[in-house]
């Protein structure tokens, strides 16, 4: 897992002592809506899921990094490239990005350097499924320079046992090397 930064962000693999963070940043409703996160939310969990998402990175099946804001080092949310698909050479892209540092364009700065590591491993395609009403999902990854594919119809099965409609995106590293400075 590389430490990856352009400056504003710093990526880089999570470590137990982010649990009590992680568990403060999962108090937001809105992640506890778009997220698949443990079922209590506690420290220990908090615990588990980070050692469960380095073990992730070490057996090929996922890069999870910590979103950290570079000017203070503080953990700001959560990018994923996860279902790394070495045959087809496709990943898929998830994230959360706390409350207090939305609207910075983090999540679209961490998939930009997430999927460049991505393609740099081989990748040849990163794909993001966002929930339909998901404005500031969808905005995000349009931002980090992502082509919209098609809609996918009662996709996900949410939190609250509702299907919910996908829009579908993708990145290539043509994509990547043309999408203007954010
Ligand atoms: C979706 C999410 C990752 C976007 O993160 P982000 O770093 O704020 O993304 P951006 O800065 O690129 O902003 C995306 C859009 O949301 C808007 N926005 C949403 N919430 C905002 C807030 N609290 N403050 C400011 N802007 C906000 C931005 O203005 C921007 O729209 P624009 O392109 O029209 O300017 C984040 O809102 C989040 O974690 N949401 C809850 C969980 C979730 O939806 N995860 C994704 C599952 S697919």
């Amino acid at each position: 897992m590389p430490v990856l930064s352009d400056g504003v962000i710093v990526l880089r693999p999570f470590v137990s002592e982010d649990a009590d963070t992680l568990v403060a940043i999962w108090q937001d409703p809105e992640i506890q809506q778009r997220n698949t996160l443990p079922a209590a939310l506690t420290a220990d969990a908090a615990q588990a899921w980070v050692a469960d998402k380095l073990r992730l990175a070490r057996d090929g099946l996922a890069w999870e990094w910590a979103i950290t804001d570079a000017a203070t080092g503080e953990l700001a949310g959560r990018r994923a490239i996860k279902e790394l698909n070495w045959k087809d050479r496709r990943a898929v892209s998830s994230v959360f990005v706390a409350d207090k540092f939305r609207g910075r364009r983090f999540a679209a700065r961490s998939l930009r350097m997430a999927a460049g590591h991505a393609f740099k491993s081989g990748m040849v395609r990163v794909q993001a499924d966002c929930e339909v009403d998901n404005t500031a999902s969808i905005r995000s990854v349009i931002a980090a320079g992502m082509h919209h594919e098609g809609t996918l119809r009662d996709y996900f099965l949410a939190n609250d046992g509702r299907h919910v409609t996908a829009e579908t995106f993708s990145l290539l590293p043509a994509d990547l090397a043309s999408a203007p400075p954010l």
